[in-house]
């Protein structure tokens, strides 16, 4: 454990520093600053017992979330508890089930030690969760989820915690809904900061960004950071507005989300969740509670929109535009493919992806089934704008739906639901942000088309069409946002995936991140110059700061994240500003 020296502390974190320990005076503060000079390790408890104190009694030892079912836990014989572990066995792959326990991610290999020589975690097996051989006998070790955790409430849990950690040494992660595919939100030895229980969601149709003049509003829903897309779809729906987010329940809206860029099967027409937020109030890691939109703190604001992680701050809450109610067209088609099928019908999609991103259809498509709406066509023009699918998925007697529902809402929970990506597996990706000169040319579309097919005997492409095409951002500060440009010319984000099993050994964890690797890098190679999306990338993303940012806006970053981190107190793996895979943070990202 590295101990901070208190002189190389900011003056502004002293100050908050002094004001969240304020409370705890004469019951123990001084014998915190007493053993944080001296090093911490024989009074270890003692600290987080006083930063227990600090937060209220929010402080929590984490678990393994899968330990209900382990009678070996750390080494020691636990009695299993068979009611436990029979409602998490029937939950593993449940979103709305793992969002609720701190132990919990959604792609569970971080919940384990992957760079370790054995299992060092505590899974089952998400094929069969009942399959006894994932755990009879089998340790349960805490692996990558942080020692602790604070429960947050207020601004100043986040004070206290970046306090501690200046003070102590000990590594901070921040966790919201848990749906990184990095690793970003858990860490071995950490504690973390858990912005679940910051719920609030307020509507405000003529919001205007702190200290700008009153000409400037929006219509806009505010949200803390731990509000689920579920929730805000809903809410939105409630107030007849329309909110842009992510195909998927669980995910956070306020956190990793827009922080990382954040797209939509609506961000064709209406933009990523980065050009829609207008203000985000943030605990820099300087300890100061800021609020960041066009008219203040523009740097940090660009820097919040896209820069991803959570390099810059904590985010207690963000702001974001709202559009009216609108009816959508949805196409949901599938069938059943044969012989060259699959490489036909992609070929078919990137000939005809142009059109359709210009008719403001967004949609996932996964191997032979497409699911995808749009704001902007009638029935018929809908009907006529997919035909050459229809012609194609009815030829092989696959089901065709193209139909007109009252909301997004509404679409929503009819198709997304049941269509959203898989949690509980674990699951890596590995991503490529296609520029329109591959559908758009016919010497473009032909390579790709070649790429995909030879990709196919690997994977099925996994495509996202929800790039801002036809969106186009607002003029100046409010429209500046720090992803890579890429995202603006782009008309396919693609994904392709590699699982890994809950038994693996560590040669087959290198194994499929090689492999998944190499398969990615073929798409880098046809797409020089483009870049991939921050939240969806490959763990070992190569010139990552071109990739996600771009060099120009790496280099305002990167001064942002020096101004208000130079302690680094909230790094993350790959983030802006990080020390590199080598830091003790990421001692359980294997290093390749
Ligand atoms: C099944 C699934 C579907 C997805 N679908 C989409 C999609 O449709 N569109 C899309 O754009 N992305 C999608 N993603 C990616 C998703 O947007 C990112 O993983 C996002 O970061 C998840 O947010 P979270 O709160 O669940 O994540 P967490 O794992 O809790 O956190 C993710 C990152 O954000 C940071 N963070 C979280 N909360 C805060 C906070 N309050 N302040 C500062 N930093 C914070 C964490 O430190 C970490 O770096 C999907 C992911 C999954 C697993
Ligand atoms: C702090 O340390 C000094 C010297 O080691 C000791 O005399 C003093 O009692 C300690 N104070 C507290 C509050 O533990
Ligand atoms: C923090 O305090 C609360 C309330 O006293 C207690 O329930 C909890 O166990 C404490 N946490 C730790 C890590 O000791
Ligand atoms: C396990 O169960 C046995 C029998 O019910 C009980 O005696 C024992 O105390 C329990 N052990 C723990 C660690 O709870
Ligand atoms: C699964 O989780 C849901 C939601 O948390 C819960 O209501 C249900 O009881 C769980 N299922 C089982 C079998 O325990
Ligand atoms: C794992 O590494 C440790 C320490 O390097 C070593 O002692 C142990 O034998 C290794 N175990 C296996 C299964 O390779
Ligand atoms: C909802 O919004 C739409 C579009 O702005 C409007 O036409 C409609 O009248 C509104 N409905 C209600 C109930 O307010
Ligand atoms: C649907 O939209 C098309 C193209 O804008 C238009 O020509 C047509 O009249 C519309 N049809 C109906 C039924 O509104
Ligand atoms: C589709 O179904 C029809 C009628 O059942 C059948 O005649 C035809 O062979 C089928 N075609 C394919 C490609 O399966
Ligand atoms: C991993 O688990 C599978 C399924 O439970 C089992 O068949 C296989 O033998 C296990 N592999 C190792 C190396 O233990």
């Amino acid at each position: 454990m590295v101990v901070a020296h208190t002189s190389a502390l900011s003056l502004p974190l002293l100050f908050a520093l002094l004001g969240a320990f304020d409370r705890v005076r004469g019951t123990g503060v001084d014998a915190l600053l007493n053993t944080s000079t001296k090093g911490l390790k024989s009074n270890f408890f003692d600290a987080f017992d006083i930063l227990n104190i600090t937060v209220g009694g929010r402080l929590h030892k984490a678990l393994p979330f899968e330990r209900p079912c382990f009678s070996i836990v750390e080494g020691k014989h636990v009695n299993v508890s068979e009611a436990a572990c029979a409602a998490l066995q029937a939950n593993y792959t449940n979103p709305v089930y793992r969002v609720e326990h701190f132990g919990a991610y959604m792609l569970p290999q971080w919940e384990t030690c992957q760079a370790s020589n054995f299992t060092n975690g505590c899974l089952l097996d998400s094929s069969n969760p009942s399959n006894p051989l994932a755990y009879e006998g089998v340790n349960c070790r805490l692996g990558n989820v942080p020692t602790h955790y604070i429960d947050v409430k207020y601004v100043e849990d986040v004070q206290a915690a970046l306090a501690f950690s200046a003070l102590t040494g000990v590594r901070l992660s921040v966790k919201n809904k848990g749906h990184d595919y990095k690793g970003r939100s858990s860490g071995r030895n950490t504690l973390a900061l858990w912005t679940t229980g910051l719920r609030d969601i307020s509507h405000d149709d003529s919001f205007t960004p702190e200290g700008c003049s009153l000409d400037t509003t929006y219509d806009t829903i505010t949200t803390g950071a731990g509000v689920v897309t579920q929730d805000v779809y809903e809410y939105a729906d409630g107030i007849n507005r329309t909110i842009i987010a992510g195909y998927h329940q669980t995910i956070g809206f306020s956190g990793g989300y827009f922080l990382g860029g954040g797209h939509s099967i609506l961000s064709p027409v209406y933009g990523l969740a980065a050009d829609r937020v207008v203000q985000v109030k943030v605990v820099t890691p300087d300890g100061i509670y800021r609020t960041a939109n066009e008219c203040q703190n523009q740097e940090l604001f660009f820097a919040l929109r896209g820069g991803g992680g959570s390099a810059f701050g904590v985010v207690i809450e963000s702001t974001h535009r709202t559009e009216p109610r609108f009816p959508v067209q949805a196409a949901s088609l599938k069938f059943t493919p044969t012989g060259t099928d699959l490489a036909d019908w992609y070929s078919l999609l990137v000939h005809n992806s142009l059109q359709w991103a210009n008719d403001g259809w967004g949609g996932h498509i996964v191997g032979p089934t497409l699911l995808h709406v749009t704001p902007l066509l009638n029935n018929s023009a809908a009907q006529a704008s997919m035909q050459p699918a229809v012609d194609f998925v009815k030829a092989r007697n696959g089901s065709v739906v193209i139909e007109e529902l009252p909301s997004y809402l509404a679409f929503f929970n009819k198709y997304v639901t049941a269509a959203q990506a898989a949690v509980g597996p674990e699951l890596e990706l590995g991503t490529r942000l296609l520029p329109s000169s591959f559908f758009s040319t016919d010497s473009g579309r032909a390579q790709l088309s070649a790429l995909i097919k030879d990709t196919l005997s690997f994977a099925s492409p996994y495509i996202v069409a929800g790039t801002p095409w036809l969106y186009k951002p607002l003029d100046g500060a409010a429209g500046e946002t720090s992803v890579t440009p890429a995202w603006r010319d782009a008309i396919w984000h693609l994904s392709i995936k590699w699982q890994f099993q809950y038994n693996d050994t560590l040669e087959e964890r290198v194994e499929g991140y090689r492999t998944l690797s190499a398969h990615i890098q073929k798409f880098r190679d046809l797409t020089p110059g483009s870049g991939a999306y921050f939240n969806e990338g490959d763990v070992y993303e190569p010139d990552h700061e071109n990739s996600y940012w771009g060099a120009d806006n790496y280099r305002r970053l990167l001064a942002v994240k020096r101004k208000y981190d130079p302690l680094h107190l909230l790094d993350c793996w790959q983030c802006v500003g990080w020390k590199g895979e080598d830091d003790d943070l990421y001692q359980c990202h294997i290093k390749l």
